[in-house]
């Protein structure tokens, strides 16, 4: 750093030695107890003043006094050497009020402490080569700082510290898969939400493979075990064939898309039960096949099981969240546990919501639309969102909700909306 030193160090330390240097020179200091204190604070140092002294090439510490003999001038020199010269008031004048004349040396010496450098930054030129750089350095490093702090984040930690974006791309039941995956991988989408090809609703997998031979590592890939392949041998089966399809050797989140088969949903019965996949989804996280691990519909009671038993906490759950189907008290759960919550179907009942005046007031008065305000209100909730779409307006629109946050009261007015 060469002749270049930070001022405020040795401050209270070196004050009253300061004041016992100047009085060893002879005559009044000028300063009281209270003066002293502004000096501590001004960070009035005698070491500093020795290594000024030093840079233009005086001996040791000036030693001239004013030519009036109070002193008073040579302290205002001092302070002023330090670059705070703005706080010595009437120091800064001879003993009969005058205005101190001896400028020259003040400007000569001003900024030369770095404290000062960075308040006051002299001409570049002016600085020795070292710190030229550090602080071209600096400068540069704060406005990509400054920069990055104000966009908003895109994303969010998982309990185990992977990254996961606040929005993904739907794609079940997508009417023409592979050009909306496309759009919204070109609008900024960084997460696709597919499944196992085992039940009617995804026919994605082989699709998001092709769009992704180049570019895999670029996108969060979840997917999900039918429940028909819940059991210790067909979800690894089902996982692999994920893999397959996917074109890739690991997934971002792998889900158990169900805790059992109902309904219809199954052509044959499952081999096991959720626990048994749970294990295969611990063991793959475990070898790093799969970077973190969740359910899907699973109900409180069942998530309140899962937590307590499993040997690895699922990370996520993905379940229906809707203006009209808010389950605060499976996000509570959650939330108690460090289980992020995925909102699916958010946007459904477009035509419903549309009559909600509560969230289309709030739309209008934010020049946004309905969905981006239910999607928002979502996110407002630490709920993350995968809306699906097949037209290129929406899917833009749909992404474009992390510029603005919902006030308190809007947040309020919403979780209030009955069906
Ligand atoms: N884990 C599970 O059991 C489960 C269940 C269901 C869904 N999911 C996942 O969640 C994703 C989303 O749920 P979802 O498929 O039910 O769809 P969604 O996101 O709730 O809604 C899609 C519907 O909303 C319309 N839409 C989307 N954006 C719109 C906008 N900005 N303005 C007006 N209309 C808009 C779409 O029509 P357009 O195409 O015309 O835009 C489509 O009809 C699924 O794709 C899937 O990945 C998971």
């Amino acid at each position: 750093m060469g002749d270049w030193g930070w001022c405020g160090s040795t401050v209270k330390r070196e004050n009253s030695h300061s004041r016992a240097v100047l009085e060893e020179e002879g005559g009044s200091t000028g300063l009281n107890e209270a003066d002293s204190e502004v000096m501590a604070d001004a960070r009035f140092g005698n070491g500093w003043i020795k290594q000024m002294a030093e840079w233009r090439g005086e001996e040791g510490i000036p030693k001239t006094r004013s030519e009036n003999g109070t002193g008073v001038r040579t302290i205002s020199q001092k302070l002023a050497l330090l670059g705070v010269g703005h706080l010595v008031g009437d120091w800064s004048r001879k003993a009969d009020g005058s205005p101190e004349e001896d400028l020259d040396l003040l400007k000569h010496t001003q900024g030369k402490c770095l404290s000062n450098l960075f308040l006051k930054p002299p001409i570049l030129s002016q600085m020795p080569g070292g710190a030229r750089v550090l602080y071209i350095a600096i400068f540069v490093i704060g406005v990509f700082a400054w920069y990055y702090l104000q966009k908003p984040s895109q994303t969010r930690a998982l309990s185990n510290g992977v990254q996961i974006p606040l929005i993904g791309f739907g794609t079940a039941a997508l009417r023409n898969p592979k050009e909306s995956i496309s759009r919204a991988l070109e609008s900024g989408y960084r997460l696709l939400d597919t499944a196992s090809d085992t039940g009617p609703w995804y026919r994605t997998e082989s699709v998001i493979g092709e769009l992704l031979a180049n570019r895999r590592q670029k996108v969060f890939l979840t997917s999900k075990v039918h429940p028909q392949d819940l059991g210790a041998v067909a979800t690894l089966h089902s996982f692999e064939k994920s893999l397959k399809n996917l074109r890739t050797d690991y997934l971002d989140m792998l889900l158990l898309h169900y805790p059992r088969c109902w309904g219809d949903m199954c052509s044959r019965p499952s081999e096991g039960t959720w626990k048994d996949a749970w294990k295969v989804l611990e063991r793959e996280y475990k070898k790093g096949r799969i970077r973190a691990i969740g359910v899907s519909n699973f109900n409180v009671w069942e998530m309140d099981e899962l937590i307590s038993w499993a040997s690895v906490k699922p990370h996520l759950v993905q379940t229906h969240v809707h203006l009209f189907h808010q389950p605060w008290d499976l996000v509570d759960l959650c939330r108690k546990h460090g289980v992020l919550v995925q909102a699916y179907s958010s946007l459904q009942d477009y035509n419903r919501v549309m009559n909600v005046s509560a969230v289309v007031d709030i739309a209008s008065k934010r020049g946004k639309t309905v969905p981006q305000i239910v999607l928002r209100f979502l996110l407002d909730n630490d709920v993350l969102v995968v809306p699906r779409s097949d037209n290129v307006t929406h899917i833009t629109e749909n992404f474009n909700v992390l510029d603005f946050r919902l006030s308190e009261d809007e947040v309020a007015s919403l979780r209030n909306v009955v069906p």
